[in-house]
């Protein structure tokens, strides 16, 4: 009875808990960050390989960066204008990533980038 009061209770917690991180994990996202795209981002607004990623969730939407994670060179070679441009400007092209195939590692680490836009100040909570 007991146990089944507390299932219950984290069933409704996972539910109303309000906020970007729900169901998503935001130090899972920074782990991923740290092994998979640190070596060519910043989590300010400065360009390493690739751009800084400093309000990126502000000016991407969310379906986007889950496409563009999925499959970089995919998004160039069927035309979509953020991506050309980006690779215009950057004139090289991200790697497709295996961890990225995977979205709730995706999730987590949109959450994580929002986390960090949050910190900045880029986007409102
Ligand atoms: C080998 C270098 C490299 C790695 C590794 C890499 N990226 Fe990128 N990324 C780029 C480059 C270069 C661009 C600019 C677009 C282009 O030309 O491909 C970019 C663009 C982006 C954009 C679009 C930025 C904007 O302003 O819209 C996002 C978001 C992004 N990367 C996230 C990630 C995440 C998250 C990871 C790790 C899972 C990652 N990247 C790993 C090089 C890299």
């Amino acid at each position: 009875m007991f146990f089944r009061a507390v299932i219950v209770f984290c069933l409704a917690w996972n539910i109303t808990s309000p906020g970007p991180a729900m169901g998503q994990d935001i130090a899972a996202g920074e782990d991923l960050f740290n092994r998979k795209c640190k070596m060519c981002h910043r989590l300010s607004d400065g360009t390493k390989q690739g751009p800084g990623l400093e309000g990126v969730t502000a000016r991407r939407d969310e379906s986007w960066l889950h496409a563009w994670l999925e499959d970089p060179k995919g998004m160039i070679e069927k035309g979509d204008p953020v991506a050309v441009e980006l690779q215009k400007k950057y004139k090289k092209v991200m790697t497709k990533i295996a961890a990225m195939q995977d979205e709730e590692n995706r999730k987590n680490i949109i959450a994580f980038l929002r986390q960090n836009d949050i910190k900045r100040g880029a986007v409102k909570e």
